[in-house]
């Protein structure tokens, strides 16, 4: 992309009414405008990324064997009467009449339809299990949005429901989606830390939520500094093995790690005191347990084997992907922009050219360009007539990790500067090695991603 070309409308000035420094920054590189109240348009720059941030989760979903489907965004309010949720979800829900009359939500979650969906077309445990998702705009009027796309009222989520025959079963599910999350939260280039949650209105007994550690996260956290010391890395689990799962999730949660919801000052002060911590944190995804809650009511059962009929047991599991934009942006920022995570960056690498308009600096940058996105990197090539300054100032904002500056003077010998965006360290060397070098620092990234659909 060349940005002559491209749609990126910085702001130069700091926007009065953003409190917190993701939304302030994705403000100013132009990724998102708010229509209204916790609703916003995404931008060229900013639906970059949270398309590759929805990539990543439809990978990891399917890496793991759970298929993609796609629910509307409305939904009857019949489905919600047969649940008891229709009355109980209050003012959180967006209800609306169609021309007859007929009464319809906006799906804040989407227990119901799924379990609509397998009750009309699962019949035998021979089915089972099965784990179905999705990717789809939720409305949830919050009483208070804020924090930009932290707390939309429109915002994108990852929500996924498993089929079980049993309780045990439906507790592999639930420690795969844990496996998965924790892969999935790291390839963004985040530290996501399971912690015991509370419930809430989906109901149930096991609760995980995923927090990043961020001092505006909205919830407050009680940790054992130990637990920040886990990795997941690219270690191999096999999805389908109970015991290989449970492990990941006996190791992660090993470690005191509470929200301020269940809490305990008995356990924690048990810790040593060095060792204790009290933080806040961004809560970027949580996994439910909740066994026959939404079965039974909406009569989503399946003859068993012994021929009797049985109410499945269900787990729903949530990812916030257009929340995880502002979380990616709270943990990797300093003060000139943004600083994207390789995995998550809208363009691997910037160029700059030094001097527009002079035919050799232009066609080294056209040649740099091409030999990029020969091998398989996504370019953005500042080509605007503009001095220096600006255009570093507007790589810095938007934050692409690597950039190559390309001006008469190096290229006299053959040489332009690559440099980290993240450390500021810039090294001079040949174009042709910039390109190796920049193949090489995505070689990793690219051999993470895993083939598969993606709405
Ligand atoms: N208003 C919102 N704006 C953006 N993302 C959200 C919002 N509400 C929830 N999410 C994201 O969707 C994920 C799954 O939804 P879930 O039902 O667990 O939300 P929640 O627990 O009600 O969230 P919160 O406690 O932040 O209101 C959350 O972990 C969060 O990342
Ligand atoms: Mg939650």
């Amino acid at each position: 992309m060349r940005l002559t070309q491209y749609f990126l409308p910085v702001l130069k000035e700091n926007p009065a009414d953003a409190q917190i420094v993701s939304h302030r920054l994705m403000l100013r590189a132009g990724m998102i405008r708010q229509q209204a109240a916790g609703i916003y348009s995404w931008l060229p720059l900013g639906f970059r990324v949270l398309k590759r941030i929805e990539r990543i989760v439809h990978e990891e979903q399917q890496r793991v064997g759970h298929i993609p489907l796609l629910m509307p965004t409305l939904q009857p309010a019949d489905l919600w009467r047969e649940s008891g949720r229709y009355e109980a979800y209050g003012e959180e829900m967006l209800r609306l009449n169609d021309r007859h009359k007929r009464e319809l939500l906006y799906g804040p979650t989407n227990e119901e339809m799924i379990t609509d969906i397998f009750r009309a077309h699962v019949n035998s445990y021979k089915d089972l299990p099965l784990t179905l998702y999705h990717v789809q705009w939720k409305f949830r009027d919050e009483v208070r949005p804020r924090f930009g796309v932290m707390r939309g009222r429109e915002f994108l989520m990852k929500d996924g429901y498993n089929f079980d025959l049993t309780k045990e079963d439906a507790l592999h599910a639930y420690n795969r989606h844990l496996v998965s999350y924790l892969r999935t939260y790291e390839r963004m280039g985040l530290q996501a830390i399971p912690m015991r949650a509370d419930s809430g209105p989906i109901g149930g007994e096991d609760t995980h939520e995923f927090l990043v550690l961020a001092d505006t996260g909205e919830s407050e956290v009680f940790y054992d500094s130990e637990i920040t010391d886990l990795t997941f890395g690219d270690r191999t689990v096999d999805p389908a093995d109970p015991a290989a799962c449970q492990a990941v999730l006996d190791e992660f949660t090993s470690r005191y790690a509470r929200t301020d919801e269940t809490h305990d000052p008995a356990v924690f002060e048990k810790i040593p005191e060095a060792r204790r911590r009290t933080a806040r944190g961004i809560e970027v995804g949580q996994i439910f347990y909740f066994g026959t809650k939404y079965s039974e009511p909406m009569g989503a059962t399946v003859v068993g084997p012994d021929g009797t009929r049985v109410p499945v047991h269900m787990g729903s599991h949530g990812i916030g992907v257009s929340r995880l934009l502002g979380a990616i942006i709270e943990a990797s920022h300093d003060d000139k922009g943004i600083i994207w995570p390789e995995g998550v960056t809208p363009f691997d690498v910037g160029i700059v050219n030094l001097k527009q308009g002079d035919s050799a600096t232009d066609s080294a940058c056209e040649a740099l360009y091409a030999a990029l996105e020969a091998r398989g990197l996504s370019v953005l090539y500042d080509d605007r007539d503009e001095r220096a300054g600006a255009k570093f100032a507007t790589m810095d904002l938007i934050g692409l990790p690597w950039r190559i500056t390309a001006g008469p003077r190096g290229l006299a010998t053959n040489t332009v500067e690559l440099t980290s965006r993240r450390t500021g360290e810039t090294v001079t060397l040949a174009p042709a090695d910039a390109v190796e070098r920049l193949a090489a620092i995505y070689a990793p990234i690219k051999a993470a991603s895993y083939d598969a659909a993606v709405g």
